[in-house]
């Protein structure tokens, strides 16, 4: 596999590879100059049909850290007002030859459907109510960082799950790291069947005090087409996180944007156990890690403070660090093989 399309693809093995990549990026972020030359020379486009501000923000930061050339397209101000297709706009920006293509879109399916059409390495950035994959992976490098293991952690996950792409990935990267992932919402907000991902559901909060650590939604009114709850004033009675509900203990986390007097009161969202800021921190280096795993090739530069690797390896970064392009043979890098012996399937 050469794409990042869902976490149904990843085994545990590679959510810690790419986790344990980002750790090593987050020291090169620490640095004056948090720049690497891993990925010079290399073309990223993040086409966003969609709004954003964490992910695209860092996305492009991440592609930048790692020295590749970075284009933005967003489709309003496009020619897909003017009724170009998903499919042509792609074929139109495969002609700059990007490496990689970070995609947001309202549409399910729409980064698998993509990945058939262009040469590139494609990012799913969410695809309307499937998948996120990168903040699942992003939240497990949170987790890691405020918890220590995730093995055995209870996780409730609650408010808007039907509506979540966030949902979705994040039970799928929490159980295969061994969390028991409880999610929590009205009826109406909780799909049918859900329980086979291997998780809890439950209707109301009552036995929130168990969690070790809450992960709140957001309404997505922007996907409702009807009312799902009575009005939202009931639904924060029932279902808002806040001070009486959360316990000093439990951490709080939420992929933002939050609704504040909604999902989550001020006073919980401004507190020491929430770490929504820390996760958009954590972004970058995950999706830096991400880019990465994509898209260097074999002789390109880790970042420093990896100690298992070979001379070879070792050369080939001093080279890199001193200038050198990576894969100075000219020859165009291939994939990088750790993302496919790391894949599930
Ligand atoms: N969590 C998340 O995807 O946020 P954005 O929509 O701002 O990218």
């Amino acid at each position: 596999m050469r794409h990042l399309l869902s976490i149904e693809e990843l085994d545990r093995e590679a959510i810690e590879r790419i986790v344990s990549m980002a750790e090593r990026f987050a020291e090169v972020s620490e640095r004056p100059i948090k720049k690497v030359p891993a990925l010079r020379g290399r073309m990223v486009l993040n086409l966003f049909y969609e709004a954003s501000t964490r992910t695209r923000s860092s996305f492009e930061l991440a592609a930048k850290r790692l020295s590749a050339d970075v284009v933005n397209f967003a489709a309003s101000g496009s020619s897909v007002e003017k009724g170009e297709s998903l499919k042509d706009t792609v074929l139109t920006l495969s002609a700059h030859r990007p490496d990689a293509i970070v995609l947001r879109t309202p549409w399910a399916g729409a980064s698998e459907l993509v990945s058939r059409w262009c040469d590139a390495a494609i990012v799913n950035a969410g695809d309307g109510k499937h998948e996120h994959p990168t903040q699942a992976l992003l939240d497990v490098y949170t987790l890691k960082r405020h918890r220590g293991a995730i093995d055995g952690l209870s996780i409730w996950i609650v408010g808007d799950v039907a509506h979540s792409r966030v949902a979705r990935s994040n039970i799928l990267a929490f159980r295969r790291m061994g969390a028991h992932v409880t999610l929590a919402g009205p009826p109406t907000l909780i799909p049918r069947g859900i329980e086979q991902l291997g998780c809890e559901v439950r209707f109301d909060l009552d036995g929130l005090g168990e969690a070790d650590v809450v992960y709140a939604l957001r309404m997505q009114r922007e996907r409702m087409s009807e009312a799902w709850v009575p009005s939202l004033r009931e639904y924060a009675d029932c279902y808002q996180v806040n001070a009486r509900r959360l316990k000093p203990s439990q951490l709080l986390m939420h992929p933002g944007p939050v609704n504040r007097g909604v999902e989550l009161s001020g006073e919980v969202v401004d507190s020491p156990q929430a770490v929504i800021t820390a996760q958009v921190g954590a972004g970058v280096v995950v999706r830096m890690a991400v880019l990465y795993e994509l898209l260097a090739d074999a002789s390109s530069p880790p970042p420093q403070g990896q100690r298992d690797r070979s001379a070879d390896v070792q050369a080939a970064e001093a080279a890199a660090l001193a200038g050198a392009l990576p894969g100075a043979s000219g020859k165009p890098a291939e994939r990088s093989p750790r993302i496919a012996r790391g894949q599930a399937g």
